[in-house]
Order: structure tokens, then sequence, then C-alpha cells
């Protein structure tokens, strides 16, 4: 399969993921497609987050102008020597691709595709290119990953000596925004393993025992694709809360957990990342020894790590005079998302008085001030609810990690 038909395939199977539609509408722009690569871009402008949109954006203007070269679409570097070894076809190769840009938020990190098949089980194709580097603050996290994950992960051989079997899953939970998709992807990125993002849409089908087929193949595809990282976004919307929802779900929460048990991780070299939002919703029996029996918390950002994130998505933009920790100290409970927005909409201001005065300038502190005045923290209620769920349902300990946030924080909530 080329790189063509390889993106066009995941945008038909995860038409609602707007990185497909971004990097098919690259793969036409490169071919000097514009028409395809407008109508790609838009397809992906339908189902974007908000921080996805101004790349998307950004790549359609160039696409709808055929006349300018089709910049900011040139592969940065091959991954393999043995994939540029291949001839001729440097535009096309198998690469991982940073976008190029002013912005540097990051949405779309993702492999392109493979120039051929004959390799489809290679290790890279899908592997992403963010690390530890790229997440700011949550060092806390980044320890207990190391050492949890990452270690057991990498040293095959020494679990099995002690016939340890290093399988179950790690569930991160936490409020929206505050990079528990980034983290796992980072964790790959870190382990130099293929992430398998797994969306709800990729499992769920309406005929009787498809979705328990959909989820077997999803396994088998992690097994084949060793190391892997399966990641498992939404996790109560798959392993929601038996006694909450309808038996319809049961074959599903079952087929998973026994494909879950049959994952060694460290001689399968899978492993398993669960997100969710509502940790309270998951079933039960996820949370299981060997299943999903270490849960993480990802709290909102800290002052250091809000200043952080500041300084990561306003590097290498046209800033000015810009207070950062006096910005970190004003966004208390900002999600890394949230302060995606703040600098995002600084910028919009500048742009929309630019194209307005004719005037250029860069930002500064009060276009940074403005947006962040204009916007309310998003993970406030999410803590809200988790105060309730810590004072009464926390018997068993399993959200003390919350407990030990809000005893710090809760009071100015
Ligand atoms: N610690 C961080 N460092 C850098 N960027 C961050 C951090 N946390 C969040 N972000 C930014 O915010 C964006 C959203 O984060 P992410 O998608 O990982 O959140 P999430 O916890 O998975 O949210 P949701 O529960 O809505 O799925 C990321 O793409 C990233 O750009
Ligand atoms: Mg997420």
């Amino acid at each position: 399969m080329n790189r063509l038909n390889w993106l066009k395939s995941i945008t038909e199977r995860l038409p609602d993921e707007a990185e497909g539609w971004y990097w098919l509408g690259i793969e036409y722009l490169e071919r000097q497609e514009s028409v395809q690569a407008v109508l790609a871009f838009t397809e992906g402008l339908k189902v974007s987050s908000e921080d996805q949109k101004p790349n998307l954006l950004e790549k359609l203007v160039i696409a709808a102008q055929p006349t300018q070269p089709p910049q900011a679409t040139q592969p940065t570097q091959p991954t393999q020597p043995t994939q540029s070894a291949q001839p001729a076809q440097v535009q096309s190769e198998p690469v991982r691709e940073t976008i190029q840009s002013n912005e540097k938020h990051r949405p779309f990190q993702v492999i392109s595709g493979k120039k051929s098949d004959s390799n489809s089980d290679s290790k890279d194709s899908e592997r992403d290119v963010i690390n530890f580097d790229s997440v700011a603050g949550l060092t806390e996290l980044k320890k207990t990953i190391r050492m949890k994950i990452i270690s057991p992960f990498q040293n095959v051989g020494l679990f099995s000596k002690f016939k340890k079997k290093a399988g179950g899953g790690v569930l991160l939970y936490g409020p929206p925004g505050c990079g528990k998709t980034f983290m796992a992807k980072a964790t790959a990125g870190e382990c130099r393993a293929k992430f398998i993002p797994i969306h709800i849409t990729d499992i769920f089908d309406p005929y009787i025992g498809v979705s328990e087929r959909n989820l077997h193949d999803l396994f088998a595809k992690a097994r084949s694709q060793k190391p892997s990282i399966l990641f498992i976004d939404e996790l109560d919307a798959i392993g929601f809360d038996r006694a909450k929802s309808s038996s319809n779900f049961r074959g599903v929460v079952d087929t998973f957990l026994s494909e879950m048990e049959g994952i060694d991780t460290s001689t399968d070299q899978v492993l398993i990342i669960g997100a969710t939002n509502m940790p309270w919703d998951v079933d039960n029996a996820l949370k299981r020894p060997g299943r999903f029996d270490r849960l993480v918390f990802v709290a909102p950002p800290d002052e250091d790590a809000r200043e952080s994130i500041y300084r990561l998505k306003l590097q290498d933009r046209l800033a000015e005079g810009v207070n950062y920790a006096a910005l970190a100290k004003n966004s208390e409970f900002f999600s890394g998302a949230d302060i995606e927005h703040v600098c995002e909409r600084a910028v919009e201001r500048v742009l929309e008085e630019i194209l307005d005065t004719g005037v250029e300038r860069p930002v500064q502190m009060a276009d940074l001030e403005y947006a962040l005045g204009s916007m309310t923290a998003s993970t406030l209620e999410w803590l809200k609810t988790a105060k309730n769920y810590v004072r009464y349902a926390n018997q068993s300990g399993v959200y003390n990690d919350i407990e030990d946030y809000l005893r710090v924080y809760g009071k100015r909530l």
C-alpha cells in the first residue's frame, strides 16, 4: 500500500480523527493535487478540536493557492537508513514529521505512511516523535512512568527470570486537557515503541459479535508490531460500569479483559495504557490486578509546569516582553490545553489587529492577559466532581492521589 492509500484507509477507518485528514491533505499537497488537499483539510476541520484548527487552516490556505509552492510539506528526515536508501522517492518516503511552522503547539505529530507494504510490521511506521521533553512539568508522573512502566517494558528477560508476569495496564485519569493523551504518546516516544491509539469508534459495531472481533484484531495488531503501546482513550466508554449500563457492553468488556490478560508486557512487548476523565465510571472488573491495576492521576499543571507550558507554546513565535511567571500565577487550575488556547487567542488577536491596521507587531503581555481574562479554567468542574467522589467513594483508597492534590489546592476551588 502506498502512502496515499494508507492515509486514505486511515481516514476511512477513522473519519472523526482530524489528524488523519491533515496528513492526507499534506500528502495531496506534496503530490500537488490541490483540490484533493483542500477537500481533505476541509474534512479535517469539520472534526478538529480547537487546538488542531490553526494548523488545518494554515494548510488549507496553502492548498487553496495552487501557485504557491507547497511549503511546510517537506518531510523532515527519514527515520531509518533503510528507508532513505530507497531510490528516487525521497519526497514520499515514510518519515516522521513535525510541523515546521511558526506555531509549535504540536497538535499533529504522527508518522506518515509507508512507501511499500513489504515491511508493514516495521517498528517505526506509527511511532510518535514526542517524548518526555515535550511534556512540561508532571515530573512525578514521569518518574512513576519511568519506574513502573518503562523499565519493566524494556528489561525483557529480567521479569521472566523472576517468573514475574509484567502484564496489566496503566490507567491515566484526570481532568480534560491535562496531558493524558500527550503523556501516553510521549511514553511511546520515550520507549521507542509504536503508538497504537484506539478510539471507541474502532471498536463498537451494531452487529452482534463484531465489536468483540474488532477488539481482538486490535490486540493482535499490537502483538504483531512489538514493541508497541496500545492506547485506549475514553476507557470509561469501553469498560463502562456494568452496574450503570445495559448488558450490551458486557461482551465487549469480557473480550477486553480476556485479551488484556493474555498480554505479558515483558515478552509480548505490548503495554496497554488507558485514559479516562471518569475513573469512577470504569468497570471495576477492569481495575483488578492484571488489568488496569495501576491508576495514575494526571493532575492539572502546577505553577512551574504552567510557566513551562506557556514557554513551550509561545516558543519561536513572535512574542515580546512576556512575563511568564505572572501568566502562570494567574492561570491556576488551567489545563495544558487551556493554556494552549490562551496563546492561540492572543495570537489571533494580534493577527486580527495587524490585518486591520497593516502594522506588524509581536504578541505582548497585554494580549495574553486579555486572552487569559476571557477564559475560565476547564478543570474546575472536574475537580469539584472529583471532590465528591473522594469524599464519598474512596473507601478503597483508589483516589488517594486526588485526595492529596485536593489537600493542597482544594481550598481554592
Ligand atoms: N504537560 C503538558 N505539557 C505540554 N503540553 C501539554 C501538557 N498538558 C497538556 N498539553 C497540551 O494540551 C493538549 C491537550 O492535552 P491532552 O490531549 O493530552 O489532554 P487529555 O488529558 O488527554 O484530555 P482529554 O481528557 O480531553 O482527552 C496537548 O495536545 C498538549 O499540546
Ligand atoms: Mg485525551
